[in-house]
């Protein structure tokens, strides 16, 4: 059996912040959760969050995950005394007890089992992960014999200048069996340069503890300061976007895109230079979006492409074009095989299949039909100043240019709006509607001029 434990307790003052450091995001989700993330493969009997520095803020960040309890520790006295809390809580826990570190958050859930296997396979009081880094500063050091057994873990700001040569470090990812760490946590003092209960202070009463190296380092970074945040967010890129460009999707200039890894992408997608996709959203095979792009929480179908534009909130059915320079929001719904054009905005609207809107318009809360060509600078007059009106507009109806429709207002089918006309009523099916000022030409006429 299984217990976890996370530690997100601390202010993390590195971060320079007034948040706590657990609740700061890395690819749009907080370093805590993408720790918890990481034990996706196992199925604890308990999962404990321990908090503190703002404790109420890192619960509600947390509170659309199911089965969590939260620990309090009011006072943040070190990782040991964080620790030292589950005692009251666990006291008939009989099993092992997985502690990690909130701010180690790209931990791959494989490394967890492979750490939880050695651990059974040995029978160790303890198993901790370590790794060789090219750079350990900040890291607590880790000294083994020969058999990988832990003699003694030293924190950097304890180290001698002998110990800092050492570049194992301690990842802050550990498997303990309960019972006996138990038994040794109230034995911690703060006898160190900290003055702090270091968790890392039970292998030298715990028999026995094992390092397991980690190949790739790169996992178990940690974030202390705001220059490790942004290489995590670039150790995070590289490995999303490898990962989909395995699967069959091409990236131009990969550097200068970014893909959350909550993105779904389809083969022979292609993402052009300065493109970003964000939350929820999906792109459909054989799509091609930028140059210049962000889509966020949108559905995209196949063969679409989306040139300089903004898209959030959005669905986009198969072959229809977008942009440059649209910006579609708030829940657009366009169908298949449309064109939305330059400089074009779309806010809570749906549009048929195969209906243009190709320059200068705007469109908010309407429903327009199929086959319908929006004129350009065509404008929903949506908004009286207090409220929100609908527009719809029935398949195969036309407006010229310059058009506005003042909502709440309904166009039938086959409707043609001439240019430039302010349209104020209902216009039934098969009806041209002309609502300007008529043009007056007086002929012969000519400016009297001062003589
Ligand atoms: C810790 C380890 C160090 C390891 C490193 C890996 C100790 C003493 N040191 O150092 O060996 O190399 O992680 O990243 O454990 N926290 C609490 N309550 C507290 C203090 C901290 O919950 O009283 C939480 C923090 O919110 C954080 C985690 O514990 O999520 C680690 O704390 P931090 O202060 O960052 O420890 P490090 O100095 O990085
Ligand atoms: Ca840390």
């Amino acid at each position: 059996m299984i217990a976890v434990a996370i530690l997100a307790a601390g202010r993390g003052t590195r971060m320079k912040s007034d948040y706590p450091k657990v609740l700061h995001t890395l690819g749009g989700r907080s370093l805590v959760e993408r720790a918890i993330n990481s034990c996706a493969l196992i199925n604890p009997a308990r999962f404990l969050v321990i908090v503190g520095y703002q404790g109420d803020l890192v619960r509600q960040a947390l509170s659309h995950l199911d089965n969590l309890e939260f620990v309090e520790q009011s006072e943040q006295l070190g990782t040991g005394h964080a620790i030292q809390k589950l005692l009251p809580i666990l006291t008939d826990f009989q099993g092992d007890l997985l502690v990690l570190n909130g701010d180690v958050p790209l931990l791959r859930p494989e490394t967890i089992n492979e750490l939880l296997m050695t651990h059974k396979k040995h029978g160790n009081a303890a198993t901790l992960l370590t790794a060789h880094l090219p750079n350990p500063k900040g890291y607590g050091r880790v000294f083994c014999d020969g058999q990988n057994l832990v003699t003694q873990i030293v924190e950097d700001k304890d180290c001698n200048a002998a110990q800092k040569q050492n570049h194992r470090i301690n990842a802050g990812i550990y498997c303990f069996n309960w019972q006996k760490l138990a038994q040794v946590l109230p034995k911690l003092t703060a006898n160190n340069s900290q003055n702090e209960y270091y968790l890392t202070e039970v292998f030298n009463y715990l028999e026995q503890v094992m390092a397991q190296d980690i190949p790739d380092y790169l996992e178990i970074v940690g974030i202390n300061d705001r220059q490790q945040l942004a290489a995590a967010y670039d150790i995070l890129q590289t490995r999303v976007k490898n990962a989909w460009m395995i699967k069959g999707v091409t990236m131009i200039a990969p550097d200068t895109i970014t893909v959350d890894d909550t993105v779904e992408l389809h083969p022979d997608v292609v993402i052009e230079p300065q493109t970003h996709l964000r939350g929820n959203t999906v792109i459909g095979a054989g799509s091609r979006i930028g140059p210049g792009t962000l889509i966020e929480n949108s559905q995209i179908g196949d063969r679409v492409s989306i040139l300089y534009s903004v898209v959030t909130d959005s669905v986009i059915e198969s072959n229809t074009r977008v942009g440059p320079y649209a910006h579609l929001r708030g829940h657009a719904t366009i169908g298949p095989g449309c064109r939305l054009g330059n400089f074009v905005e779309i806010k809570n609207t749906t549009i048929g299949a195969q209906t243009n809107v190709a320059h200068l318009s705007y469109l908010g809360d309407a429903t327009l039909g199929e086959k319908v060509n929006i004129g350009a600078g065509t404008i929903t007059a949506n908004y009286d100043g207090v409220q929100k009106h609908p527009t719809s507009i029935g398949d195969r109806s036309s407006t010229g240019a310059n058009s506005v429709l003042v909502a709440p207002i309904n166009l039938g089918e086959d409707v043609t709006v001439a240019a430039g006309s302010v349209v104020t009523k209902d216009v039934p099916d098969d009806s041209l509607v002309i609502a300007r000022a008529p043009q007056v030409v007086k002929s012969g006429w000519r400016r009297q001029r001062d003589v």
